[in-house]
């Protein structure tokens, strides 16, 4: 979705914002805009498309200014188009001002209006400016809390005014927004990476807060008006782990971070037959008393989710439901605060669909563990306990290491759910094949030899379908949702056993098959799905178990190995085939891997 990023310091401000809006690029834009504050006027660039094209428009541009604010647009109200890229300014262009989110009640703002302005956008953060100049005595920040109690939405805006050199306003409300803090200057941004390459120490703005910063001081205050003491946090992630680092995606840089990253997920976690978590908070009676558990995500965290459903039904005595956030937030439901949990799982931690189906059961009393990645998020904050998926910056908008990270964490989390609850056994075996997951991981995704043939040939092939069952009919449809996001190739993820439903009826020659068959207490079936496959003539990419002697392999087209595990541990080394899978594809059909057309990587809005 849009980024926000400003500077104001010592330093000149255009190449410190241009750097950081590059930095936010993963979260997908259509359209970029920069204004600087230089000698009592704005300097202002607007451009349609990528931000190579806004620093072509600057290209012996010397403005030497050192505060301004950036943006990059991702399209909801209006086409995607120079006129409607912020910054946003008033009629006399003393005001610009920069806005992530929706105003809903964009339009009673616009009959609010007493002034007469000429709109140049069709956008609805037009509205909020004209708005603002209205509002503007002489004090911005006061003006955009005046303003901001007016507006209904969710937003993270940031401005500035000429009267006020040197300040920028910024404020948030359901959108992410955070201020960074240096020796030379402070930023605004929407996200970590952003910051990494001038700063690590960090202000996270809590919900409906506005800061104000000039060169040498931040405050803040409510939009009600009332001061808050905020504290720094120093960040341990690095500008280097944002980087490409020599590779020629984020995604595949960020495929073969899983064995390093897992590692540093199960890091103090994993102790002898025993699971830890030595942050988390939650009263251990909480989670004894527990009957019911619902886990909540969209997108490649629901499917993990689903994955961990399995774990917690073997390994606990809980009623477990999963949910996408966009329909539960809808659901009409009864709440037993004393013995349900709900358990929210993000990379970003900002999903608005996952946050509002977090806080209507938060609402109900009902106490919420997140597990995420991004430090500080929203939902980290808000939730009433926290455990991190440690898998660092994640920027390619295809979910990959938080994926697996995701499921290590869910694992390590039903496992000690089990033992404390007295429902599941001491299982040493299990967690030391657990451990030996990173370098599997590792010997799988070092030779991509197969998956380039594959992608050879089968890449001008418009359908795929993924078939798995039990633990790897999430890892199906996560392979579905990788292919198609990446490659717009059309690809469904299916419970192997629903074939004879009515999907059957696509297979002939045309449609590749994935199919998910690692030894397990499935595996019998899935040999049977495939023979119906073959028997009408599709051709089938068999992943299955390096020694599987008992047919699947030998029925398919192909075999794509996976080293020797426990069941429960499949998921794990049916994943990393899947995301190999769909980048060679996407890379083969020249498409834009780390940013893929329509896609936002943080999806802030509903
Ligand atoms: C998957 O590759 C996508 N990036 C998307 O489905 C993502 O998982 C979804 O938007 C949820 O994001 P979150 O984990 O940050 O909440």
């Amino acid at each position: 979705m849009c980024g926000i990023a400003g500077y104001t310091g010592e330093a000149r401000a255009l190449p410190v914002i241009l750097e950081s809006l590059y930095r936010l690029e993963y979260r997908g834009y259509d359209s970029a805009g920069i204004a600087v504050e230089e000698e009592g006027e704005f300097f202002l660039k607007k451009v349609k498309g990528k931000i190579s094209r806004l620093e072509d428009a600057l290209m012996e541009t010397m403005v030497h200014g050192t505060s301004g604010i950036g943006h990059t647009r991702w399209a909801t109200h209006g086409e995607p188009s120079k006129a409607n890229a912020h910054p946003h300014f008033s009629e006399d262009k003393s005001l610009m001002l920069v806005h992530n989110g929706i105003i809903e009640n964009h339009e009673q703002l616009r009959q609010k209006l007493t002034t007469n302005p000429e709109f140049k956008s069709q956008t609805d953060t037009e509205v909020l400016v004209h708005r603002l100049a209205e509002n503007y005595e002489g004090d911005l920040t006061e003006a955009l809390r005046l303003t901001l109690q007016e507006v209904e939405g969710s937003y993270a805006v940031a401005a500035m005014h000429l009267n006020e050199p040197g300040k920028l306003v910024a404020a948030r409300s359901g959108s992410p927004l955070i201020i960074g803090c240096s020796g030379d200057g402070n930023y605004i941004a929407s996200d970590l990476p952003a910051l990494l390459d001038f700063t690590r120490e960090v202000i996270f703005l809590d919900e409906d807060e506005i800061a104000t910063l000039t060169p040498d001081e931040i405050t803040v205050q409510t939009i009600q008006g009332e001061k808050r003491k905020k504290s720094i946090n120093s960040i341990s992630w690095d500008a280097v782990q944002a980087q490409k680092g020599g590779y020629k995606h984020f995604m595949l840089k960020e495929i073969a971070e899983q064995p390093q990253v897992l590692r540093q997920a199960m890091q103090g976690r994993v102790d002898g037959s025993r699971v830890v978590f030595p942050n988390l908070e939650l009263d251990e009676e909480v989670l004894k008393n527990l009957k019911k558990l619902t886990l909540i995500a969209c997108g490649t965290s629901h499917h993990a989710c689903m994955v961990a459903r399995y774990w917690l039904e073997e390994m606990t005595d809980l009623h477990v439901e999963v949910d996408i956030g966009s329909e539960y937030r809808y659901r009409s439901l009864n709440y037993d605060a004393g013995t349900e949990m709900l358990i929210a799982v993000s990379q970003s931690g900002e999903t608005a669909d996952t946050l509002a189906a977090m806080r209507k059961v938060s609402a109900q009393g009902v106490p919420v563990l997140t597990i995420c990645n991004v430090l500080g998020s929203t939902m980290a904050r808000e939730a009433d306990d926290v455990i991190y998926t440690h898998a660092g910056p994640e920027i390619g908008v295809a979910s990959t290491k938080s994926f697996t990270t995701q499921l290590l964490v869910l694992f390590l989390f039903s496992y000690f759910l089990g033992r404390l609850r007295g429902s599941y056994g001491e299982q040493p075996d299990l967690l030391e094949k657990l451990i030996e997951l990173p370098d599997q991981v590792d010997s799988l995704i070092r030779d991509r030899s197969l998956y380039k043939k594959i992608a050879r040939e089968q890449f001008k092939k418009e359908d795929f379908l993924f078939l798995g069952r039990h633990l790897n009919y999430p890892i199906a449809m996560e392979g579905a949702l990788k292919l198609k996001e990446i490659s717009y190739i059309h690809a469904e993820g299916y419970p192997a056993g629903e074939m004879k439903h009515g999907p059957i009826a696509l297979i002939d020659e045309e449609i590749p098959v994935v199919v998910l068959g690692p030894t397990s207490r499935v595996y019998s079936k899935m040999l049977s799905n495939v023979e119906e496959v073959k028997a009408r003539g599709g051709i089938v990419f068999g992943v299955s178990m390096v020694d599987d002697r008992s047919g699947l392999a030998e029925v398919c087209d192909y075999q794509i190995a996976i080293p020797q595990t426990a069941e429960l541990l499949t998921p794990f080394l049916t994943t990393p085939p899947m995301q190999i899978l769909s980048y060679e594809l996407a890379v083969r059909r020249g498409c834009d891997v780390d940013q893929p057309r329509n896609l936002a990587k943080s999806v802030t809005v509903e």
